[in-house]
């Protein structure tokens, strides 16, 4: 099997592009990686993943945000804003509630669009600029979105988004328009967005933009690598488990493409990769159903709900990916309901972290696993937050205290505080 953590590093083939391919996951067919455009394998169209003849060292690694890693990248630089070199938050008071022996956050909301996609569309942008193209388009539950259109407003090119109406959060859908993507709300969910976007891909007409292109998930490789570093940097040890909200498993894939990787350029032992944890909503849980049965994909889910829209996904396109990286860490998955993720929210609220929803689902699953017994009380554990509380206004303000009206007058105000 091509995705075993321990899979050594392979000679450039003939097709590579200066040590860069493009290999297929699942019968392992190599691909130039910039002559044509393509998002999977012409022969039996699985998942394709960027394969490196050299694999980066820590040693490698200079400068700051994403493209400090560029030696794990396929360019040197890309259409930057500059995304990356996000904080892992210390939470003190959450990691005495949850229990754990150590617990920081690595928050993504502060990347320049508000989520992780940025770092995935610096590369994917990039890549489109070598390709050529000048239509760009993604399906979006919102983030992906907000990132394609700033992304693609820097890079000077024309940016389609297709979203599922009615179930994008209002910050998401404002990004979109003011950087001028030309939004089309299409009746349906997320995946029935994925399906189009995807035809119109094939058919020639955009460049597509969403996960599937294995060069977004070279981007969000970096979102590990700067976990391991600055955890190194603080503990002189490794995070013992890594728990992430799963929409598409773009993260996952990622973050254990990134473990691989320094596996093999002898950077990191096997045995310090961090378990690989993903946390889905109850409503939308395809990934914890093929965990909990050892799958090696996902069942398609035609009704989603959630109110974490960013995670309400039935058919996560990357779990062929991302379930061997579940698998291999020794991590699991889990589901939680989403009154679980709005006591999350209010929790890292609390330590002024500010989360969207689907965020907030990693911190209500590692509390869940504590609850458990799965996750111990002697672990070392990093949640992502992968979007920014601003990107959903209305969910926030139902997940913190209302307003109080008051005159416009001194007594009336000393008069409420003292109620
Ligand atoms: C805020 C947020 N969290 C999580 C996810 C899911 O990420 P992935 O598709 O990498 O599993 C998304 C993607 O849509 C998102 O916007
Ligand atoms: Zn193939």
């Amino acid at each position: 099997m091509s995705l075993e953590l321990t899979a050594p590093a392979q000679d450039a083939p003939a097709v590579a592009d200066d040590g860069v391919w493009l290999e297929c996951i699942e019968c392992g067919e190599q691909f130039a990686p910039f002559e044509d455009i393509r998002y999977t394998c012409d022969d039996c169209d699985g998942l394709l993943e960027v394969r490196y003849d050299e694999p980066a060292t820590w040693d490698d690694f200079e400068g700051r945000g994403v493209w400090r890693y560029n030696a794990a990248l396929p360019f040197e630089a890309g259409v930057s804003l500059p995304e990356g070199d996000t904080p892992l938050h210390e939470v003190p008071r959450l990691e005495a509630d949850v229990g754990v022996e150590t617990l920081r956050i690595k928050h993504e909301g502060m990347n320049p669009t508000g989520s992780f996609k940025d770092r995935g569309m610096t590369v994917g942008v990039r890549v489109a600029k070598e390709l050529g193209v000048d239509r760009l388009a993604c399906a979006s539950t919102g983030n992906t979105s907000a990132a394609l259109a700033a992304y693609g407003a820097r890079g000077g090119m024309e940016t389609l988004v297709l979203l599922p109406a009615g179930n994008v959060a209002a910050g998401k859908i404002a990004q979109a328009s003011l950087h001028d993507a030309r939004i089309l709300e299409v009746d349906g969910n997320f995946d029935s967005c994925l399906d189009i976007v995807q035809e119109l891909a094939d058919m020639g007409e955009v460049y597509l933009l969403n996960s599937l292109n294995p060069f977004r998930l070279e981007g969000q490789k970096t979102i590990g690598l700067e976990i391991l570093e600055a955890f190194f940097d603080d503990y002189d040890t490794y995070p013992d488990r890594i728990v992430l909200p799963v929409g598409n498993a773009g993260n996952t894939s990622a973050l254990y493409k990134a473990f691989r990787e320094l596996v093999q350029s002898g950077s990191l032992d096997a045995e310090d990769v961090p378990k690989l944890t993903g946390v889905q909503a109850e409503g939308a849980a395809p990934m914890v159903e093929a965990v909990e049965n050892g799958w090696d994909d996902t069942r398609r889910w035609d009704e989603v709900e959630t109110k974490a829209t960013a995670i309400r996904i039935g058919n996560p396109v990357n779990a062929p990916k991302a379930l061997p990286g579940i698998r291999e860490t020794g991590g699991t998955a889990v589901a939680v309901s989403d009154e679980e993720i709005t006591d999350a929210q209010r929790d890292l609220a609390a330590e002024g972290v500010g989360v969207e929803p689907a965020s907030a689902a990693s911190v209500a699953g590692l509390r869940k696993l504590r609850r458990e017994g799965v996750v111990g009380d002697d672990e070392r554990v990093v949640c992502l937050t992968t979007g920014h509380l601003l990107k959903d206004p209305d969910a926030a303000f139902e997940a913190g205290d209302d307003p109080e009206p008051v005159a416009n007058d001194i007594d009336a105000v000393l008069d409420l505080l003292s109620e």
